[in-house]
């Protein structure tokens, strides 16, 4: 099965940062992926700023290096790559000074067509770099501007920078990127529940005993830790990624698929999540930090040797049991777990089911496991729903527990695309349906807040787990000692 292509009008995109990591690991691979397809019209540009004084064909020849270590490209002599590397042009600006802007103006000429900055940069400069663009007379009727997490480190530093774009982009033109929303999985979420009859019926404490997200990486922090350290898991992965996640598994059906008809449903769930604080965060929270261990095939090093540091209070792992205090959910516990240097990686949504109310079998209702279904974010994204069945054969009623298995790779050929692929494309044509909105962010970071407040007062270190298992052993205990356990099947 062949996806269809609808081409985007043409555009200039310019990508404040596009020296940086993130350039050229996600968003040149991303961009030359759309028009490998077809899918820009001419004279659709990309313009890449930074500090650095470049020429553009310099400039291009690092953006063909990215393609080839970055962007599976194997050849860069194609057609291909030379006409999208021919899209490709540079401003050096000081973003926070004065120079270089008059070129990138200049670049940029007066021509009306969609123009989309994006701030691959650190978040203390989105405020800065849209006033500047503000004052320069370089915002057009047709300007968005992309925000990349983490928009602040707690609800108070998100609110100035949101101020700050907020003053210079109408929210309807600021683009605040979750990546996990532009996952094909998570998308199939929304299909699973709203596109079919069978489930939606069941999607109540009635029938579902409790929802659990997990998004477990091998990696460490890698070169990151000057960051990481500033922000730990909690921020880096529950406040966004996760919640987000949360959010489309327990909100309520929009009216339609309209950008603001799907956030104000999850803006609704953030808003009912329980709250957790000093009084019950060591009861429903754990924290953990890596040590050294064997991950990902090799030995790995520490949390600590990682970062070059003698000591640290930030958690590379956290386990939460939420709460979603409202009519559909009440009783139904969410847990979600995510952390750095675990045995392997991927990312899940399972439903558990309640089980089923009576015995009619020799072995009793209690030894028939519940109705699981699995959303597999990645690798191999699918679903899986895990059913009882007869066990095949004569000799009397024996039951087995199997899944009915579903990949999306190998039943729509090939891996699907990166999620910058779709979410660029989206700032694009202007749809923000995948996008955070501002009171979204906010209203996360609201739950997040007293948490870490909670547990700074604690003074409470985070637990050590070896890396390449599964964090604390403080992880384990919080789902079990609810007679219940993590899933840990993926293989
Ligand atoms: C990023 C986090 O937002 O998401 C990283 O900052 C994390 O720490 C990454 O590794 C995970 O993304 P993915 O798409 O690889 O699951």
């Amino acid at each position: 099965m062949t996806s269809q292509i609808i081409q985007v009008e043409p555009f200039d995109l310019v990508v404040f940062g596009g020296t940086g990591d993130l350039a050229y690991r996600k968003l040149f691979p991303a961009l030359f992926h759309r028009d490998k397809d077809n899918q820009f019209k001419n004279p659709t540009r990309i313009i890449g700023v930074s500090r650095r004084q470049m020429e553009r064909d310099a400039f291009r020849e690092t953006v063909k290096d990215a393609l080839l270590k970055f962007g599976g490209v194997d050849d860069a002599s194609t057609p291909l790559v030379a006409r999208f590397l021919n899209r490709i042009e540079y401003a050096p600006v000081d973003v926070t000074g004065d120079a270089g802007w008059d070129g990138l103006k200049a670049l940029l000429g007066a021509d009306e067509r969609v123009r989309a900055y994006y701030m691959a940069t650190s978040p203390d400069l989105f405020g800065p770099i849209a006033k500047q663009l503000g004052a320069k007379g370089l915002v057009t009727p047709r300007s968005r501007i992309i925000v990349e997490k983490p928009i602040g480190k707690d609800g108070a530093s998100a609110a100035a920078i949101n101020d700050e774009i907020g003053s210079v982009f109408p929210e309807k033109r600021i683009f605040r990127i979750d990546h996990y929303l532009g996952k094909e999985t998570v998308q199939n979420l929304m299909a699973l529940r709203f596109a079919n009859a069978l489930f939606e019926p069941l999607w109540n404490n009635a029938h579902i005993d409790h929802v659990q997200i997990t998004v477990a990486e091998t990696l460490g922090v890698e070169g990151r830790g000057a960051y990481y350290d500033t922000s730990g898991a909690i921020r880096d992965m529950v406040q966004n990624h996760m919640l987000q996640l949360l959010c489309l598994v327990a909100m309520e059906p929009p009216a339609s698929l309209e950008a603001d008809a799907l956030r104000d449903e999850k803006l609704k769930v953030l808003k009912s999540l329980a709250r957790i604080d000093g009084s019950n965060v060591s009861a429903l929270t754990v924290r953990g930090q890596y040590r050294g261990g064997f991950a990902d095939g090799a030995a790995a090093s520490s949390y600590l040797q990682d970062i070059g540091k003698e000591a640290s209070d930030t958690e590379t792992f956290v386990a939460l049991k939420i709460g979603v205090a409202n009519w559909r959910w009440a009783g139904v516990p969410f847990y979600l777990r995510t952390g750095k240097r675990l045995p392997q990686r991927f990312s899940e949504i399972e439903i558990g089911f309640r089980r089923v109310p009576h015995a009619i079998f020799d072995s009793g209702a209690d030894s028939i496991p519940a109705n699981r279904l699995v959303i597999r974010v990645q690798p191999d994204e699918g679903i899986k729903l895990w059913l009882m069945i007869k066990e095949p054969g004569p000799g009397g009623m024996r039951l087995q527990h199997v899944p009915l298995d579903m990949s999306f790779e190998k039943a729509f050929s090939g891996p699907s695309a990166d999620a910058y692929e779709r979410l660029l494309m989206d700032v694009v044509r202007g749809n923000a349906a995948l996008f955070m909105r501002r009171d979204e962010v906010e209203a996360a970071w609201r739950f997040i807040d007293p948490i870490r407040e909670a547990w700074t007062l604690s003074r409470e270190p985070p637990r050590p787990y070896t890396a390449g298992t599964w964090g604390p052993a403080a992880a384990i205990a919080l789902i079990e000692r609810d007679g219940r356990t993590w899933n840990e099947e993926y293989e």
